[in-house]
């Protein structure tokens, strides 16, 4: 959401009076409001709230309900949850939480406020996107049938990072048809490989799929700044594979289905930078023009391109689906 100033939507009515429900994912701890949209209804809901979007570094998003009810979908690092919001209850979306607007009857109306966290760091990584990864169990398996045996045992909600004991390419089990399994791939070498996995409690699609490794990302971003080098060589292999999978996969399927040459063309360019920023990462300027580049362009394929993406590439989608979570990372043998 642009800042305030510039936003055409925004006004300052009286706050609503009822009581606050706790936020699932944390609040703000110094919260500074910059401004408060107009009252949404059913009649005049932007698109953008009916889409996956998230609101940018260092703004947090806080939603009231001032009429009837509203059903949401929130990602979580377990993958998609839905949540009833009644007369007077309020959510706070903090900064990069994935959220959108599912149902609201006709008579429903919410505003959003928009806030600054005068203790946030608008240059720090996002310790909400932290912890997908940090949070995540650890498990060794040593061969296929192990792997196979976690992930059938992986429970709704659940996820793990996987570190196995044999080639990437000798794994054949991850593109499906039916898709309840994020698959991200963190690392790989000959003989052993890395990888995220979640088992989701709905089927999901490609825009979900990307939009979630985009979260990846920005997970191992967090630890690569603290200077950890495992999250640091992360970062670099699903930052290049991710950005393989829309070259090569993605935008190519797009633009065959008559998509928009010049927002792909924009996009590869963000992509070189994007590989130029990383590769000086110890510099101040660079990491400041990297955390700034990937915060705007992940934002904008998830809220304009993959919607238009999915548009354009219709039934396609599933087997760039299955294909793009069958991407190698870098650094991955693959069994001919
Ligand atoms: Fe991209
Ligand atoms: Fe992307």
């Amino acid at each position: 959401m642009d800042p305030p100033a510039n936003h055409p939507e925004t006004h300052q009515p009286a706050a609503p009076t009822a009581g606050a429900v706790t936020g699932l994912r944390g609040e703000p701890e110094q919260p500074r409001l910059l401004g408060r949209s107009r009252a949404y209804t059913l009649a005049n809901l932007p698109e953008r709230l009916r889409q996956w979007h998230a609101p940018r570094i260092n703004r947090w998003e806080r939603l009231w309900v001032t009429g009837g009810s509203l059903a949401i979908e929130y990602l979580d690092a377990s993958g998609t949850i839905g949540a009833e919001l009644a007369l007077g209850e309020n959510r706070w979306f903090a900064p990069g939480t994935r959220w959108r607007v599912v149902h609201m009857a006709p008579d429903s109306h919410f505003e959003l406020e928009i806030h600054a966290d005068a203790k946030g760091q608008a240059e720090a990584p996002q310790p909400l996107r932290s912890t997908l990864l940090e949070e995540a169990l650890s498990v060794a398996v040593a061969d296929v049938p192990a792997l196979a045996a976690l992930l059938h045992a992986l429970p709704l909600g659940e996820r793990r990072v996987v570190h196995a004991r044999f080639d990437l390419g000798a794994w054949s089990g991850t593109a499906t048809g039916a898709q309840t399994l994020f698959w991200h791939p963190l690392a790989a070498a000959p003989g052993c490989f890395t990888v995220l996995v979640a088992r989701s409690d709905r089927l999901f699609d490609l825009r979900a799929y990307l939009g979630r490794d985009h979260a990846v990302i920005e997970a191992a971003l967090g630890g690569a700044l603290a200077s950890d080098a495992n999250y640091d060589a992360w970062l670099r292999a699903t930052l290049e594979r991710h950005l393989q999978i829309e070259e090569e996969l993605i935008f190519p399927a797009y633009l065959a289905a008559g998509g928009n040459e010049a927002w792909v063309k924009g996009l590869k360019d963000e992509h070189a930078y994007l590989r130029q920023y990383l590769c000086e990462l110890d510099q101040p300027i660079s990491r400041r023009r990297f955390l700034r580049l990937l915060d705007g362009h992940d934002e904008k394929e998830e809220r304009v391109i993959y919607p238009d993406v999915v548009a354009h590439v219709g039934a396609r989608a599933a087997a760039l689906l299955d294909a793009a979570i069958a991407w190698p990372v870098p650094g991955a043998t693959r069994v001919p």
